[in-house]
C-alpha cells in the first residue's frame, strides 16, 4: 500500500476501537499515520493542551530500545512536561504489524499521585493496627447503651428523674462512639495533597491559627522560636494534625491557661520541634502509655485517646518519630524529630 491516503484508510477503523492513542510506523520509522488525525473524530486519552501525537512521535522514538527501536517488541515508560509544568506520564506498547509497528501510549498517574496513592497504603496499614483496638473500645459504650436501655424497658413506668439520667447517659455513650469513629474516618483519609516541600514552622503556624480561632489559646501564652533551615518533604496537612493535637493536649493539660512553648530546631539530616507547656505534666507511670491507641486519662466524654496514636502513625509515615522528652512536674515536652529534606 502507498500514499497517506490509503494508510489512512487501513488505520481509520483500528483507530475507531482502539481505546488508546496510537501512532503507526513503517519499516523504516517513519510515522504512516496517528489516532489523532483520524476522520471519525476518536481521539481516546487526549489532553486539549497537548500536542498532536504525530509531533510527539520523536519523543517517544528516543525512548525504544533495540537494535531497530522502532521494530522491538517492548514496553517503555515516558515522562514529558508539559509548558504549564503539568507532568505527564504514559507507558508505550510497541508491537510489529503487517506495515511495520503500531505504538500504543497508555496515560499511567503521575509519580507524585502514586506516592500519594503509597501513603494510602501505609494509613490503611495503620488503621488495620488500630482496628482490634477499636473494637475493645468501642465494646465498652455499647455494653453501657444496651444496660440502659435493658433498664428503662424494664420499668413499665420510669420517673422522670431515671428517663433524664437514663438518656443523659446514652448521650454520653453515643458521643463517644461518634467521636471515635469520626477521628478514625478523618485518619484514614489521606487526601490527595501530593508531597511536597514546606517549612514546618508554617505547619506549627497553622495549627496555632486554627485553635486561636477556636478561641482555644486565649488564656495561653504562646512562645513559637522558628528555624528558617527547617524545611521538609511531605504531606503538610497531616504535619499539621500534629501540631494541633499536641497543642490541644497541652491545653488541656493547662487547664486553658498556662505557657505553650514551641522550638524549632534543624541539625543535619533532622528537624526537631519541642513543644512544651507549663502543665502538671505526665505521670511517672504512665509515659510508657500515653502514645497507645484508646489510652486517655480524661473523662469518656473528653478524650478518645486517640490523639498521640495518630500523631506517631504521622511521624513514621514522614520517616521521623515523636516522644515525651521530658516530663517535670513543670509541665510535659514531646519533641517530633521528622527527616529534613527528604520525604
Ligand atoms: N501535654 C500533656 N500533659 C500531660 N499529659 C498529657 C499531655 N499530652 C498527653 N497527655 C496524656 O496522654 C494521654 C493520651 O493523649 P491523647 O492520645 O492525645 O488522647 P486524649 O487527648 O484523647 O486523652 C492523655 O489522656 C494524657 O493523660
Ligand atoms: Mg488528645
Amino acid at each position: 500500500m502507498t500514499g497517506s491516503q490509503g494508510w489512512s484508510d487501513l488505520f481509520e477503523p483500528i483507530y475507531a476501537a482502539a481505546p488508546w492513542p496510537m501512532l503507526m510506523l513503517g519499516e523504516d520509522g517513519t510515522v504512516l499515520g496517528a489516532s489523532d488525525e483520524s476522520g471519525n473524530g476518536s481521539n481516546p486519552g487526549a489532553s486539549a493542551a497537548d500536542a498532536p501525537l504525530r509531533e510527539r512521535a520523536r519523543h517517544y522514538l528516543a525512548l525504544l530500545r533495540g537494535d531497530v527501536p522502532w521494530l522491538t517488541p517492548q514496553q517503555a515508560e515516558s515522562e514529558r512536561a508539559q509548558p504549564s509544568g503539568e507532568l505527564i506520564c504514559e507507558r508505550l506498547h510497541l508491537r510489529r504489524t503487517a506495515w511495520g509497528a503500531c505504538l500504543t501510549i497508555i496515560a499511567r498517574p503521575d509519580p507524585r499521585q502514586a506516592q500519594a496513592a503509597d501513603l494510602q497504603t501505609a494509613r490503611l496499614a495503620s488503621l488495620g493496627f488500630m482496628v482490634a483496638g477499636v473494637c475493645h473500645e468501642v465494646t465498652n459504650p455499647l455494653t453501657s447503651l444496651h444496660s440502659i436501655v435493658q433498664i428503662l424497658r424494664a420499668e413499665k413506668q420510669p420517673s422522670p428523674a431515671l428517663l433524664d439520667k437514663g438518656l443523659a447517659n446514652i448521650a454520653v455513650n453515643v458521643k463517644r462512639i461518634l467521636d471515635i469513629s469520626r477521628r478514625l474516618v478523618q485518619f484514614s483519609r489521606v487526601g490527595d495533597e501530593p508531597r511536597l516541600r514546606f517549612a514546618i514552622d508554617d505547619a506549627i503556624e497553622e495549627a496555632a491559627h486554627v485553635l486561636r480561632q477556636q478561641g482555644r489559646l486565649q488564656d495561653i501564652e504562646l512562645q513559637h522560636q522558628p528555624d528558617l533551615a527547617a524545611t521538609l518533604s511531605g504531606n503538610i496537612g497531616q504535619v499539621r494534625e500534629i501540631f494541633l493535637n499536641l497543642f490541644v493536649n497541652a491545653a488541656e493539660a493547662m487547664a486553658g491557661r498556662g505557657r505553650l512553648n514551641v522550638v524549632t530546631r534543624s541539625a543535619g539530616a533532622w528537624i526537631e520541634v519541642r513543644v512544651s507547656d507549663s502543665g502538671p505534666g505526665v505521670a511517672a507511670g504512665l509515659a510508657s502509655r500515653i502514645f497507645e491507641p484508646f489510652f486517655t486519662t480524661r473523662a469518656a466524654q473528653l478524650g478518645t485517646g486517640l490523639g498521640l496514636a495518630i500523631c506517631t502513625e504521622i511521624a513514621l509515615e514522614h520517616g521521623g518519630r515523636i516522644e515525651l522528652c521530658s516530663s517535670a512536674p513543670g509541665g510535659a515536652s514531646f519533641c517530633v524529630t521528622l527527616p529534613r529534606g527528604a520525604a
